[in-house]
């Protein structure tokens, strides 16, 4: 299961007596006793100890390197100390041991992990700084539990909110998202792990994902899919980067020439290793000319290992001289690369810990940062405790557990606090709380292929779970409804069928806030639900799935500990029917015969709704807080082009509330006669800015020569026009506070 001798440990028992063999594959230059080789001197550059480490392996050893010896491990190299490499998931903790050649879990008793909020949540806090705190503490107990490679973050851009992974990505903005996993990487990877940024690329849906062929247009491509993990890998630095089941324009994204070799190491100067999603490699010839370097999970438990794509077949040939020795190395280069930048085989290597306060603290600041209030009329909300005797909590989510399901990024967690528990630690010694189920979530799982197997019959009929939750309602102060989904909607594996809230919870809603006014509901769900009740509901909170302390996150935002300070990384429409990719049918998704057409284009999101006037029901970028900022002083500094700022909006935000709160000002750039198509508005900036009441802060916000350019398919490029550009500054994008035409003198080429 896990590394019993620490890599470094391995490395130094055993070359010891190597220091002077001369096995195959040693070099004679070989150092005396007592000298430790290069490649295991810590001191030394990285790319001399790789290539100190390559030279002295065998071409078996090198290829040994290039596929998995178990489900989420590769073989060790004892002769020159080189440990078993072991992966686990996920983009929100660590996942529960498998077994080491199925996908079985093992079911062990000290594989506990904390449960960190999902993609989703992370990415609406809109802070980098937390991302990285999130994304350290993950790398913490990672090597706690032994890993060396953790297969996240996950940043497919959301174009359709059916998408069952949408809960585990960051949204639908290239430009937040890529802000959102540099920070987690940089995190993660300081605590001497391999982040493994995925799924690389246009891994936008469930459905049919191992096959399905996505058509896509180049520009399209560059400006909405790609920019994400293009930051992950040039700012982030992710050491590893995990290849998608689908094509992409016909080619699997394991094998593809175009995807892996001329951008990603081409263009972007990628050092780190290309590895499979489980079970995406598809031939040796695509895997070994196209860009593969790692090919896990092909076949668990059916294909030994020696029979992987890269494993004996690749070395046949490059023995046969199919394949030249030259491209065995670079594979097997990767590998070491990943290994030794991220400190393998040094003996002062992070040991990590696991389920510390630290880490519990980061968990509950990720879900305290990221959920989202998206109505409080009135200002029903934070409710005063000490005002209030008696409130009715209802539905299942105030009691349903969400870190374990939705596949690999499902957690074990040592602990979940509960909506209810949450709100009743907070409150429970001095209000009277009660529950009622409202609903049953053991039902059919209406909105999506759930995972729940053959639906149970609801122990209690829905009517009279109902009727419960409306007689509570009624003898209570407050009501609260906590709904939403769960992870038989938000799930690897499958889409949502539509947007609607499942178990009949549009009812419940219905009934509870016509016999008690003052209702609000918490939504615990990883992707857009439509509300045919909102209009009759005063106060609204987002909490997403909130990890291990997502009930204290709930109550300590519900009771004012906390200002909601979260944003929406993914528009809310009103209906299915307004979304990019469900105008223009089936073709366009799920797709039809393993094909897909991306006729959207660049019109993901808020693009799409802002430039087709379609109304949302809450627009990307939105949240309200306890508070509330003006904004004032728009200045635009031109910048110095040679340190790459073009132009820095600085503006002044000011608290006008009576309580300290967070913003999220947001820059948007709209070109006023672009030569081709271009969105209504792009987001290229923003920052979080905490303010006590009547405070002002001066923000600066750097935009550099990409904010203001589209990519050229023919000049295969970047251009900036010579144009003018509206700089908007806004609360979100439909709530723009200041504007200012910004003149872009001369035009601009960058590759
Ligand atoms: C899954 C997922 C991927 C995960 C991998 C290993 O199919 O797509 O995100 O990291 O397999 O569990």
């Amino acid at each position: 299961m896990k590394n019993l001798i620490p890599g470094f440990l391995l490395a130094i028992l055993v070359a010891l007596p190597q220091l002077n063999a001369q096995t195959a594959g040693e070099t004679s230059s070989a150092p005396t006793i007592g000298a430790q080789p290069l490649y295991l001197d810590p001191t030394q550059p990285v790319d001399a100890r790789v290539e100190d480490l390559l030279k002295r392996l065998t071409p078996e050893e090198k290829d040994s390197l290039l596929h998995g010896s178990g489900t989420f491990a590769t073989a060790a190299i004892p002769r020159l100390g080189l440990p078993e490499r072991w992966m686990s998931d996920g983009p929100n903790g660590v996942r529960e041991e498998i077994q080491r050649n199925t996908f079985n879990t093992a079911g062990l008793t000290d594989d506990y992990s904390t449960a960190f909020p999902s993609g989703i949540c992370l990415a609406a806090t809109w802070d980098p700084a937390v991302a990285y705190t999130q994304g350290q503490a993950i790398g913490e107990e990672a090597r706690a539990r032994g890993k060396d490679i953790m297969l996240g973050p996950a940043v497919n851009i959301q174009r359709t909110p059916l998408n069952g992974r949408s809960f585990e990505y960051y949204g639908e903005d290239p430009w937040l998202s890529g802000r959102i996993a540099v920070g987690f990487i940089q995190g993660e990877q300081s605590e001497d792990i391999a982040s493994c940024v995925k799924h690389f690329a246009a891994n936008n849906q469930e459905t049919n994902r191992n096959n399905i062929n996505v058509n896509v247009d180049e520009r399209t491509l560059r400006e909405i899919y790609l920019p994400a993990f293009e930051a992950a890998i040039k700012e982030g630095g992710s050491l590893s980067i995990m290849a998608a089941y689908n094509k992409i324009n016909g080619t699997y994204c394991a094998e593809n020439d175009y995807l892996l070799n001329t951008i990603l190491k081409g263009e972007w100067g990628f050092k780190g290793l290309v590895m499979t999603d489980w079970g995406a490699a598809h031939t040796t010839d695509g895997a070994a000319r196209g860009g593969l370097d790692l090919e896990m999970g092909t076949g668990v438990g059916r294909v030994p290992y020696d029979q992987y794509y890269l494993a004996q077949p690749f070395l046949d040939g490059v023995e046969n001289g199919t394949y030249p020795m030259a491209l065995l190395d670079d594979k097997a280069r990767r590998n070491l690369y990943v290994m030794i930048a991220s400190h393998v085989l040094d003996p002062n290597r992070k040991t990590g810990s696991i389920n510390t306060i630290a880490h519990q603290n980061a968990s509950q600041k990720t879900a305290e940062e990221g959920m989202v209030l998206l109505k409080d009329d009135n200002n029903v909300l934070p409710l005063d405790a000490t005002q209030i005797k008696s409130i009715a909590i209802i539905g299942d989510n105030a009691v349903h557990l969400q870190a374990a399901g939705g596949q690999s990024s499902g957690i074990k967690a040592f602990s979940e606090i509960s909506p209810l528990a949450g709100i009743i630690a907070r409150v429970g010694g001095r209000v009277n709380v009660t529950f009622s189920q409202g609903y049953s979530s053991a039902g059919a799982t209406r909105g999506g292929r759930g995972r729940g197997g053959a639906a149970a019959a609801p122990p209690v009929p829905a009517a009279d779970l109902i009727a419960q939750a409306v007689r509570a309602a009624k003898q209570a102060d407050v009501a609260i409804v906590i709904g939403g989904l769960n992870k038989n909607f938000d799930t690897e594996g499958s889409d949502r069928r539509d947007l609607t809230l499942p178990y009949g919870q549009d009812d419940l809603i219905a009934q509870v806030v016509a016999a008690n006014p003052r209702t609000i509901v918490v939504l615990v769900a990883g992707s857009p639900v439509e509300m045919p009740w909102l209009a009759k509901v005063p106060a609204v909170l987002l909490s997403w799935y909130g990890g291990s302390e997502a009930g204290n996150a709930v109550a300590r935002i519900l009771f004012g500990d906390v200002d909601p300070s979260g944003k929406l990384p993914c528009t809310f429409p009103k209906q299915l029917a307004d979304t990019p990719a469900a105008a223009f049918g089936a073709e366009a998704y799920p797709g039809v015969g393993g094909q897909e057409y991306y006729r959207e284009g660049l019109l993901v999101g808020y693009r799409w709704y802002d430039t087709k006037n379609i109304e949302p029901l809450f627009p990307f970028g939105y949240g309200l807080s306890y508070t509330t900022f003006k904004y004032d002083n728009l200045k635009l500094v031109p910048g110095d082009h040679a340190k790459g700022i073009w132009m820095t909006a600085q503006f002044d935000v000011t608290n006008t509330g009576s309580r300290a709160g967070e913003e999220v000002a947001q820059v948007y750039i709209h070109e006023n006669n672009p030569a081709l198509e271009r969105p209504e508005k792009e987001l290229k900036g923003f920052d979080k800015i905490s303010l006590q009441p009547g405070e002002t802060a001066t923000v600066s916000i750097p935009l550099g020569y990409r904010a203001f350019s589209y990519y050229d398919s023919d000049k295969k490029g970047w251009v900036a026009q010579a144009d003018d550009f509206q700089i908007l500054v806004g609360s979100s994008s439909r709530d723009i506070r200041l504007k200012d035409t910004f003149k872009l003198g001369e035009a601009s080429f960058y590759k």
